[in-house]
């Protein structure tokens, strides 16, 4: 028997109201947050502050709308053209409607029965992916983000190159993966979520342009095998979290190949630049790829979380799980490409295809395109102003939409780190910008990523003028230096 809660719960009317309502609470923001009329990004409140207020706030009554507009108010605006932080698209609405359809229908995705016409949807998308990169073999899957999708296409990896069944015996022999220093730490930790330990996780050093140095990889490959180690892979990152610099996926591409080991392309951040017509050159020979991975959530305006993970063959695609599992398929030996279950980390999996379907339907993959290019094209734009600023330094000049760089002044090379940490520290506490901070080579570095395609000149501009007003107060106030 059901209960009046429940069916208040579950009521069609009511859901009707709070909807409408938090539609028009989001619309309204998304008008102001793209016109940078609210003046914060973010309100910057310390974790246990915020944590006593939600814990104090569920004490009393509140309506669903008083809490959608409460929670909207403490968090984070990624529609502001003033968030230049870390890689998280400025989500499309299209594609947020199609994330909250997905939430009330909650297909479960394991098996197709279970999710039929968002699988069906999901090899469209794949395809879409597959075209783009120039894979005329090739398959693959979404799954639950980067660091999983990296995951899966390194056990993919191992399945296929390591010289023991893994999958049956467990490890007789030492493995490793070659990546670069720069390279996300979400690699480093596959491998060692793999069993590799600290050894099988085999760090190439980048050169004056942070992207991997090429010519050093034969060493460490001989080093790798004098220690008794099989290196089952090499990772090219499409570009490096840090800095944006993409690595030559070309040389890797023949490195690999001479070795006869897998050569994956970590693109989450810039594989999507494949989109752009301007910009896809940078990814010259991810066609060559064994496997590529791409986020829809950083530079393809998708909800959060979905990653593409692709395979240049398509067997590829089916060969990283093989689990019995009687209650959901009957047949083991069929790929059943329909059974997406087969081959994902997860088992239930949210109707993550919606996100990018929903977006080629209403813009085509022009979008994609439009969007990659206009960002790219502002973070290279920022790296003039900051080239031509007596008083900025960049730490390398930008290839895509990560921009590193530094306040100088007439400060001292050692007074660096410590007035850019406390200018990163109070750009926080302020909150009318929100950007980020990096180590590149043990140097303090202010990083921006341009994810907001309505972020301009004029806020760049203000940027710079807020830092320096930042930093000649931390000048006047500081003694160290
Ligand atoms: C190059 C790269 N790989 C992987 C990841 C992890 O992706 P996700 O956050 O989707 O797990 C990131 C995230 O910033 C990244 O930049």
């Amino acid at each position: 028997m059901s209960t009046a809660l429940l069916h208040k719960a579950y009521k069609g009317d009511l859901f009707k109201e709070e909807g409408n309502d938090l539609i028009a609470l989001l619309a309204d923001h998304l008008t102001k947050t793209k016109e940078g009329t609210p003046s914060k990004v973010t309100r910057w409140v310390p974790p246990q502050v915020e944590y006593d207020f939600w814990q104090e706030y569920i004490k009393e009554k509140h309506s669903t709308k008083e809490f959608f507009s409460t929670l909207l108010e403490r968090s984070i605006h990624t529609h502001h053209p003033k968030y230049i932080g870390h890689q998280i698209a400025s989500a499309v609405p299209v594609s947020a409607l199609a994330t909250f359809f997905s939430a009330q229908l909650n297909n479960g995705m394991t098996v197709y029965e279970m999710g039929q016409a968002s699988t069906a949807i999901e090899k469209n998308v794949i395809d879409m992916f597959l075209k783009a990169i120039g894979y005329a073999q090739g398959d693959g899957f979404l799954t639950s983000g980067g660091t999983l999708a990296n995951l899966t296409a390194m056990l993919a990896a191992r399945k296929t190159i390591a010289n023991d069944d893994i999958w049956n015996d467990g490890h007789n022999h030492k493995l490793a993966i070659m990546v670069s220093e720069e390279a996300h730490y979400c690699v480093d930790r596959a491998a060692r979520i793999m069993g590799l330990g600290s050894e099988g996780i085999i760090k190439i050093p980048v050169n004056e342009d942070y992207a991997i140095r090429t010519e050093v990889l034969e060493t460490y490959y001989d080093k790798a095998l004098a220690n008794g180690r099989q290196v089952i892979a090499i990772v090219g990152s499409a570009p490096s979290t840090s800095t944006g610099v993409y690595d030559n996926l070309q040389k890797i591409s023949a490195f690999a190949k001479a070795k006869k080991i897998w050569f994956h392309v970590d693109g989450a951040h810039g594989g999507a630049a494949i989109f752009s017509s301007k910009y896809k050159h940078l990814l010259k020979g991810i066609d060559q790829a064994d496997s590529v991975i791409i986020d829809g959530h950083k530079m393809m305006g998708t909800s959060s979380i979905t990653t593409a993970v692709l395979f240049k063959n398509d067997v590829d695609s089916y060969t990283t799980f093989e689990q019995k599992a009687q209650y959901l398929w009957d047949k083991n030996d069929d790929p059943e490409w329909y059974n997406l279950g087969k081959r994902t980390f997860e088992c239930t999996k949210s109707m993550m295809s919606l996100r990018f379907f929903a977006i080629m339907n209403a813009y085509g993959t022009q979008f994609f395109d439009d969007n990659v290019t206009v960002l790219y094209d502002a973070g290279r734009e920022f790296g003039t102003y900051i080239e031509a600023h007596p008083d900025f330094a960049l730490a390398l000049t930008p290839i895509s939409n990560i921009v590193c760089f530094r306040y100088i002044g007439n400060l001292h090379p050692e007074a660096y780190e410590e007035v850019n940490r406390k200018i990163r520290q109070t750009l926080l506490e302020d909150g009318e910008f929100y950007i980020v901070s990096t180590l590149l080579k043990g140097e303090f570095f202010l990083r921006t990523t341009f994810m907001n395609p309505f972020t301009n000149k004029e806020h760049m501009e203000l940027l710079l003028e807020k830092i320096k007003e930042i930093a000649v107060k931390i000048e006047q106030t500081t003694i160290n230096i």
